[in-house]
């Protein structure tokens, strides 16, 4: 099948952890597991909302132990990226939840940038490094400030986890630093909140994209705010509808997003949970949502347009999505 070329910006790594691999580095390190088998924790990955999904996503990540933990991690990412049509990826991580378990920055770091660099081309990667938003705030600086001897390796930041209650402005701080040391920014909003953290991720933190960003469409104003000053929306079809935002995906609002003119990108999320690559994700727009293939073209072009690479990179892979023909 012929993939469209296309950018993935809205990927947590420790989301890309497979049942099987879990069981794999669980063996590996030792760790005892709460389930007999593979099938009994897939039987687990039914959720009603983000925070029933993140119990799961943080009790699985206590298999990641080692440097080669999060190689072999990766890599098994970076390899799914060449059948996914996938030409490069902005991969978040959650430091913080592997600190939390006395794992060490460096030990996540360079697992994870050793595997980038082992990926041939054309596939290429940048990390972002993603703060905890129900966590405290000193807790995402301190986090910053380990990364900082290994700056050369990330491109940004983010903001993830549980939503609602944790506002932007909680992190005002810690982006600023991050701003200041010459990261991109990023965060999570309008996933599971309202609109206002989609404007304070904005106005309060300087972020360049908005992930997920969903529930702007609540927010007339936000919309035509978005719209005018080209804000990408990093969108995730089947998280969406996994967590219970949309009942299912014939009811996602994609096509509304696109027909109001916003940047839109299609991204996976957590695929090992969520029961989909990128490339299911497209298809599954295409087939649940009538996405046509030019559709299918301009969310491929957004996703370079919307990413951080140079601008000869990005116009190169541009001329790649128009010369793509559907077939
Ligand atoms: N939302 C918030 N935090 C997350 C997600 C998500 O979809 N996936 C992993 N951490
Ligand atoms: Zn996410």
């Amino acid at each position: 099948m012929s993939e469209i070329p296309k950018a993935e910006l809205h990927v947590h790594i420790e989301g890309t952890l497979e049942p099987e691999m879990v069981f794999t580095l669980a063996r590996r390190n030792d760790v005892e597991l709460p389930y007999a088998s593979v099938d009994e924790l897939k039987a687990r990955y039914r959720f009603t909302d983000l925070q029933s999904f993140l119990d799961i996503y943080y009790a699985n990540m206590a298999v990641l132990r080692t440097q080669q933990d999060f190689y072999d991690l990766a890599a098994a990412y970076l390899r799914t990226c060449g059948g996914q049509g996938v030409r490069h990826a902005e991969i978040f991580f959650d430091p913080q939840a592997h600190l939390n378990r006395g794992v060490a920055m460096e030990t996540v770091v360079a697992g994870l940038s050793a595997a980038i660099d082992d990926t041939a081309d054309p596939v290429s990667a940048g990390l972002i490094l993603c703060f905890l938003r129900d966590e405290p705030a000193d807790s995402a600086s301190e986090a910053l400030r380990l990364a900082e001897p290994f700056l050369d390796r990330i491109i940004g930041v983010g903001l993830d986890s549980a939503e609602v209650g944790h506002p932007p402005s909680k992190f005002a701080e810690v982006f600023q630093r991050a701003h200041d040391l010459g990261l991109r920014a990023v965060a999570h909003a309008g996933e599971e909140g309202p609109p206002e953290y989609v404007r304070d991720s904005l106005d309060v933190l300087g972020v360049a994209r908005i992930d997920h960003g969903i529930r702007a469409l609540e927010d007339l104003d936000l919309v035509a705010r978005l719209r005018q000053e080209r804000v990408p929306l990093t969108v995730c079809p089947l998280s969406n509808v996994r967590l219970g935002s949309f009942a299912d995906i014939t009811q996602h609002t994609l096509p509304k997003l696109m027909s109001e003119g916003l940047l839109v990108t299609v991204n996976s999320d957590d695929p090992a949970y969520f029961g989909g690559y990128v490339a299911d994700n497209f298809a599954a727009v295409r087939s649940g949502l009538g996405i046509t293939d030019e559709d299918v073209r301009l969310l491929a072009a957004n996703s370079f347009r919307a990413s951080f690479l140079d601008d000869d990179r990005k116009a190169d892979l541009l001329a790649e999505v128009a010369a793509w023909s559907p077939g």
